[in-house]
């Protein structure tokens, strides 16, 4: 583990029994804004990357008790969190790993989802890589993090930049899209939107080219 995943893995495992307390309203409305823009089939296998304490989980699961989901977290203290909410649940689990090295096999997962995570990841192109060895040839991708095109988040991203060692970038839309093409993802749907008048966000649906 890289000094990056360290100080990320020290910083969730600090917060997790406070984060849905502190981070309730932005968790509410980000991942409402997700699960009401995602096309997902009930039928889908479906992986979180950065899933923290499972909100994503909770909100999908209300509609969609029998989705199977697996979450994915670099932090044990988030993942106890999510697990301890999802006991009852046999479609539902939980494993430890670092999005840019994930424990799972090829063409594993109908559909991926990633949520306020991708501005951590210390190495955002093999986090991509992965994503598209473990998604199946014909399967979704759904990421959704800060925009810096936001004059709020700029200043976050730099406060961070300099004050919080886990912080890694946070990118424009154009940013974020050229990152993704280059890596031969082809993007399929796109938004901006604030929640807020500081958090501003963006959401793409990206997929194998066909
Ligand atoms: C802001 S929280 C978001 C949690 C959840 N997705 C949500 O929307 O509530 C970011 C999460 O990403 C996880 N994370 C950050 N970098 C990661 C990495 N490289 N691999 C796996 N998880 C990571 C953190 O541990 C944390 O739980």
């Amino acid at each position: 583990m890289n000094m990056t995943q360290k100080a990320v893995r020290q910083e969730y495992d600090k917060i997790a029994s406070a984060y849905d307390q502190r981070w309730n309203n932005y968790t509410t409305k980000t991942l409402t804004y997700l699960q009401n823009w995602v096309d997902i089939s009930p039928q889908a296998t479906v992986l979180d990357i950065g899933c923290g304490t499972g909100e994503f989980e909770s909100l999908r699961l209300r509609e969609h008790p029998n989705q199977r989901i697996t979450g994915v977290d670099i932090s044990e203290q988030m993942l106890l969190i999510a697990k301890q909410k999802f006991q009852a649940y046999s479609n539902v689990s939980f494993q430890i790993g670092a999005a840019s090295s994930l424990p799972f096999a090829n063409d594993s997962f109908d559909v991926i989802v990633s949520a306020s995570a991708f501005h951590f990841f210390d190495d955002p192109v093999a986090a991509l890589a992965e994503m598209k060895r473990i998604i199946k040839p014909d399967g979704k991708v759904y990421i959704l993090d800060w925009c810096k095109d936001y004059f709020s988040c700029r200043l976050i991203d730099l406060y961070l930049k300099i004050f919080n060692p886990a912080h890694k970038l946070c990118y424009t839309q154009k940013q974020f899209h050229d990152l993704l093409t280059s890596v031969q993802f082809e993007i399929k749907r796109a938004a901006k939107f604030k929640i807020d008048i500081i958090w501003g966000m963006m959401v793409v649906e990206i997929i194998l080219p066909q």
